[in-house]
């Protein structure tokens, strides 16, 4: 997917994804426990990745507190209009900036958390990605990546099934029945590349499945 597809398709479905990224089942657990294995302190500063509509953003203002500072980028003009709404006006210290997660517009240093969730999926390098994440928190910073693939679960087919679907419809041109490469192929190759980087560049302060298996978390703090 080019930023430029990436920017017409999350700006079309802006509302829709703000819905599924808040209201879905599980998923407020899931953003509380992402946010957490970020390790802050209060006063941290702490960046998000492709923020999307924002809706990790209270809950990583919620661990670095009023004294610290929560950076979202993101490239999609509409979905940060709306992050800005649900979380930049409501908190001095929380700022959404538009711009690309693999060339980020922010300092490389004084940051001490990169959080990047459901995004590493869309990048044409996420491993080239994580290891840029990985040198600006430099020793003893963390770096979470929380993504959807395949569950291995005993019961995944069904699980996969749906994912699969959900993959095809929302990767555009939504379409195409026949795909030579499979965009959930792909999008699996990518976030296991990154999951993988992520693991060889750090040690592990978390490495979990949440929603039924088909949510992968992987946690590091960097030596
Ligand atoms: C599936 S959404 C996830 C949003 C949010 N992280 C969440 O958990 O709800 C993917 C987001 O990544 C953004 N995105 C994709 N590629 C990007 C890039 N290279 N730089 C910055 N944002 C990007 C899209 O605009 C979109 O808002």
């Amino acid at each position: 997917m080019t930023i430029e597809t990436t920017q017409e398709f999350y700006g079309r479905w802006a509302h829709l994804y703000d819905l599924i990224a808040r209201r879905t089942p599980g998923v407020s657990r899931l953003r509380r426990r992402v946010a957490a294995a970020c390790r802050l302190d209060p006063g941290d500063t702490v960046v998000e990745m492709g923020c999307g509509t924002g809706a990790n953003l209270p809950y990583l203002r919620e661990q670095v507190g009023p004294e610290g500072t929560v950076i979202g980028i993101d490239v999609t003009r509409p979905v940060l209009d709306r992050a800005t709404a649900t979380a930049a006006d409501r908190y001095d210290n929380v700022h959404v900036v538009r711009g690309d997660a693999t060339r980020p517009p922010i300092p490389s240093t004084g940051i001490d958390a990169v959080l990047a969730t459901f995004v590493v999926g869309m990048l044409d390098d996420p491993a080239g990605a994580v290891d840029d994440w990985c040198e600006r928190v430099g020793p003893g910073g963390h770096v979470v990546l929380a993504n959807a693939a395949r569950s291995e679960a005993w019961y995944a087919p069904p699980v996969n099934a749906v994912f699969r679907a959900i993959v095809v419809l929302s990767t555009p041109p939504t379409t195409q029945l026949r795909y030579e490469y499979p965009p959930h192929v792909r999008l699996d190759e990518r976030i296991d590349a990154a999951h993988t980087r992520l693991r060889a560049n750090s040690s592990a302060v978390a490495d979990e499945t949440h929603l039924f298996g088909v949510v992968r978390l992987t946690g590091g703090e960097l030596e």
